[in-house]
Formats: structure tokens, sequence, C-alpha cells
């Protein structure tokens, strides 16, 4: 894969595909950290002298304009961020966009409004995507692929601009995969995988694979109830995907054969309602009263799940352990978090939510060897999965 060392960018206009989808409640951004993933690339463009023209998608508008997903308020945390005027166009690739990138001097910033307010973006009709990145990639010169988040996707920005354009990998497209590289090659062993998040259904493909791959899966958050039920135990009012139950059998019989270890949690805490002040109590595993919903792992299974982490040489972790929003469901995934932090193994944050979670309960970034900005990009990789965003930049 090319990199941005490869591209000639001085005195050029260069499209940077990156991925700036941040949450954002009440108009104010609280968790900025895909926006500072982006920084060192767009900043080494700009020391090269290269018109940085950024664009990006934020939350699934589908297609069409809509206020609420606009980009505005991240062009001005970008702004914050370098220090710099980042010149916001109101359009995609329209008149602003157009005047936008024009006027831009070398070593200047524009961001583009929501890649997503174009049906052709998102279209699965190859027509229509390409009459859209054609528009795209008439505002620049060049392309770098820096979005890791999004690599996963078949979007006209992601997948069909850079065959129209000299391109290259950003350094966070290249650092991301460079990480994944080490959890599918030559792993470093005990290998433990730690999984949650609420749907089992979002994980299977992943599971599948690391059943050939990993030493242990610890499962948590949402997903577990399912594993709980299809051994059999009660759930109470917890979330269950009754349809993956023949499914889940089956991955923990494949893993007795393949002596995986799976780890499950040995208490919950469980409470009357989705609700932080919902009365609750930590209850075992086995037995959820069924009045309950499960809404964390229990303090066992945080010392559980830590021990079985310390002894790990590498550990990726995809999906927050409980409701971690809420205080009192918040334990399980600081408690795994902390595992990570003291298993002195090489350890992976992967993306979205479990990235969000260790930011927001005040864990030092610097205490895990990688914080992914991919959620589903990083599980598609692991899934063994070819991705589109990287195909295109291979090409
Ligand atoms: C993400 O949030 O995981 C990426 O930005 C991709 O977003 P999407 O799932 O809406 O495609």
């Amino acid at each position: 894969m090319r990199t941005i060392d490869d591209l000639d960018v001085a005195g050029k206009r260069v499209l940077v595909r990156a991925d700036l989808n941040v949450p954002i409640e009440d108009g104010r951004i609280t968790d900025d950290g895909r926006i500072r993933a982006g920084l060192p690339t767009i900043s080494t463009l700009r020391e090269r002298g290269a018109k940085v023209i950024v664009c990006a998608h934020l939350g699934r508008p589908k297609g069409e304009p809509r206020p609420e997903f606009s980009l505005a308020p991240v062009a001005a945390r970008l702004g914050e961020l370098l220090g710099a005027e980042v010149a916001f166009a109101s359009d995609v690739a329209g008149e602003s966009a157009r005047t936008t990138a024009g006027g831009l001097a070398d070593g200047e910033v524009a961001l583009l409004e929501n890649l997503r307010f174009e049906p052709g973006e998102t279209s699965k009709d190859d027509a229509e995507r390409g009459a859209f990145a054609d528009r795209l990639a008439a505002l620049a010169e060049l392309y770098v692929g820096d979005g890791f988040g999004a690599v996963h996707r078949r979007h006209a920005s992601v997948f069909d601009v850079p065959k129209r354009l000299p391109h290259a990998a950003g350094g966070l497209i290249a650092t991301e995969v460079a990480v994944l590289e080490r959890l599918t090659e030559d792993v470093a062993r005990p290998y433990a995988v730690v999984l949650g998040g609420s749907k089992v259904s979002d994980k299977l493909g992943v599971i599948d694979n690391l059943l050939g791959k990993a030493d242990r899966i610890l499962v948590g958050g949402g997903m577990v109830f399912t594993f709980l039920r299809a051994q059999g135990h009660e759930v109470g009012g917890s979330l269950l995907e009754e349809d993956q139950l023949d499914t889940v059998r089956e991955y923990l019989r494949r893993a007795r054969e393949a002596g995986v270890e799976f780890v499950l949690p040995v208490d919950i805490v469980a409470a009357t309602a989705f609700a932080a002040d919902a009365p609750h109590d930590v209850v075992p595993a086995d037995a959820i009263p069924a009045d309950r919903l499960g809404l964390d792992i229990g303090p066992e299974s945080g010392k559980l799940f830590a021990a079985r982490l310390a002894d790990a040489a590498t550990v990726f972790w995809n999906g927050p352990m409980g409701v971690f929003e809420m205080e009192p469901y918040s334990h399980g995934t600081r408690a795994v978090a902390q595992g990570l932090v003291d298993s002195g193994a090489f350890t992976v944050v992967g993306g979205g939510d479990s990235a969000a979670a260790v930011r927001r309960l005040g864990f030092a970034e610097d205490g895990f060897s990688h914080i992914s900005t991919g959620g589903g990009a990083s599980l598609e990789y692991l899934e063994g999965k070819a991705l589109p965003g990287l195909q295109a930049l291979e090409d």
C-alpha cells in the first residue's frame, strides 16, 4: 500500500477521506477521539504544502441533507485542534464545495458537508455511486484514504474515488492495519479476546473466525444473555436473541473441541428496569430472577475476567460489558479496561463504543497499546473479510 510519503503533494489539492463520525449530543461533541486521530495526516499534508480537502460522514442521514447531521460542529473542533482556520463547505460536491476547495492556498484546510447527504455515497448501484464519485474526484488532484472506521463500507468516497485519482493510505490507516496484522499473523500467546456490546448477531463472524485463532474468548455485555440462555439458564427480561441460540450452542461445542476457553460471567447486576435509578442487585449468572434484566457483569465476573487477562500476551477487546453510560452498570466495563491496563499484554481496544467507554471512564489512552477508531471495520478485518476501502488503496 502506498503511503503519503509516496505522493508529491506540494501545491496540489488533496482529498482526504477521514472518519469524523463522532458522537454529538445537543450540538456538542461528546468524544472527539476520531477527530484527534485524523490530525497527524492532515497536519503532515499541510506541512508539505498541500491544499487539504477533508471529506467525511456523520451518522446515517440516508441520502438527504438533515441539519442535525451537519459536520459544521466538527469543522469548528477540527479547526481548534489544528490551530488553523477550517473552511466549511455547505454542500458535499456542489457549488459551495467547488468554491471552497478552489479558494484554498497551500497548507490550508477545508471540510466538506456530510458525504451521506448525497444518495450516491452509499448507493448499491455502481453507476449512481460512480457519478457521485466523479463529482467528488473533480474537486482534487490526489486522494488519501484515512477513514479507517469506514473502510468496510463499499461507499463512493471510500471505494470509487481512489479508482479515479492517484492515491495513498494516510498514517491512521497504516497504523490501524499494522496493529490488526499483529492480531492475525504470528500472534503472541496467550491471545485473549473480550467481546461485549448488545447484539451477538453483530459478532457471529468474528467469533466464528476467532474459534480457530484465540486461546480465550471472554463474553459480557448484552450479548452474554444469549450465551447464558444457550447453557439453559434463566435470563429474565435481559436482552436475548432467540434465533441465535443454536448458533451459540454450536460455538460453545466447537470451542470445547478446539480447546478454546469461553469465559462467561458468574454474576450479573440485575435491575428491575433499564434505568440508572432502578433497584438492582448482584445475582448469580445462572439464576437471574424472571422479573429482572441484566445490565452489567457482576464484581466476581470482573475479577474473573481480569484474572484471565493477567497472563495474556495479546488482548483484543470490542464492546462494553454493560450499560456503562449509567454509573451503576459501568463497573464491569471498568474492571475489563483495568484488566487490560494491568496485563502488560499488547492490548487493542476496538473502536466505537469501547473506545468511547475507556475515555469516558477516565482511563488514560496510553494505558493501552492501541485504541482503534474502527469498531465494525476492525471486527470485519478480524473476520478475515476483504475490506473495500483497503482493497481500493492497494490497487
Ligand atoms: C463507525 O461509526 O463505525 C464508522 O464511522 C462507520 O459508520 P457506519 O456504521 O454508519 O457506516
